[in-house]
């Protein structure tokens, strides 16, 4: 496995790489991995033949009170991790190498960050679109996997693709979830084990959400009501946001109907843990979005 920090050298290997005619497949990470990230790597292993994982914690995605300086960091143990998963390539730059000077370019994006996380970290997603538009820029990825998880990120960079016209697929990784339904994340080490043991409510209520819309409600305000409701019965976590949008413009949306995502966001102590499904709801059939392809 290589490891690369300068752009320079990435490019370098790459251009290596695809002289020999393989695809490179991608996938942009904070590090500190889990067997979420692990299973984005087993996809973009099916979807090329060389696969590139970045680690950087991009500051420009972090709002001046989170938590950017305590973002757990471990390079050898994500190093280990990678190396026996079959990544090819880890590049690894520092701050000064992807951000030498002040940008004067910068992502404005519309309707898209209104909502959902976007509305309460405000600057967030033109962070996150700055550093995956650099990134993808450096490396020209062929296909480039996203955890389904961050479902606003998601959403927002296939956005980025379209409308930049990148020549990369992107495609949707799955959820990974502890055994009591946690959504794996890097920031679940900020949980007590009353909070991991509580925690398990939220994907029982995007379960309950989606029973609901199967058995025929269509009304947002009430499969929101009945999740809410759910939360603080059963937990002390404080809940940032429910919310139900439409996954084309990320717009929240009262009868439900074709592509939605269901998401929230709730506070357990300082980890704050966002969770979703997504369904393809019509008159007849309630079904999850696959992921994978
Ligand atoms: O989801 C993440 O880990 C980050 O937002 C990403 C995509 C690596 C960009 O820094």
């Amino acid at each position: 496995m290589l490891i690369t920090k300068t752009i320079a050298e990435t490019r370098a290997a790459l251009g290596k790489v695809r002289s020999e005619g393989k695809r490179i497949g991608f996938m942009p990470t904070l590090g500190y991995i889990h067997e979420g990230h692990l299973t984005l790597v087993d996809i973009a292993k099916k979807h090329s033949d060389f696969v590139i994982v970045s680690i950087f914690v991009n500051p420009t995605q972090f709002g001046p009170k989170e938590d950017f300086s305590a973002y757990p960091r471990d390079f050898e143990r994500d190093r280990r991790m990678f190396d026996a998963r079959g990544v090819a390539l880890i590049f690894a730059p520092s701050v000064e190498e992807m951000y030498p000077e002040l940008e004067l370019i910068k992502f404005q994006i519309e309707k898209m960050s209104d909502h959902l996380c976007g509305e309460r970290r405000p600057g967030h997603f033109n962070g996150v679109v700055q550093v995956v538009a650099k990134l993808f820029n450096i490396i020209q990825p062929d296909v480039a996997v996203f955890g389904q998880k961050d479902v606003q990120q998601l959403f927002v960079l296939k956005r980025l693709v379209y409308d930049l016209n990148f020549p990369t697929k992107i495609i949707m990784g799955p959820t990974v979830r502890e055994p009591n339904g946690l959504a794996m994340s890097t920031r679940n080490v900020y949980l007590t084990p009353t909070q991991r043991a509580q925690s398990s409510i939220l994907y029982q209520s995007l379960q309950r959400a989606k029973e609901l819309i199967q058995l025929g409600e269509r009304r947002a305000s009430v499969v929101i009501a009945e999740m809410t409701k759910m939360i603080q019965t059963a937990t002390e976590g404080r809940i940032d946001y429910v919310e139900i949008v439409h996954t084309s413009d990320l717009q929240p949306i009262e009868t439900l109907e074709g592509r939605v995502a269901i998401a929230l966001a709730v506070y357990f102590g300082k980890a704050r843990l966002i969770d979703n499904i997504i369904l393809d709801i019509n008159e007849k059939s309630v079904s999850e979005m696959p992921t994978g392809d």
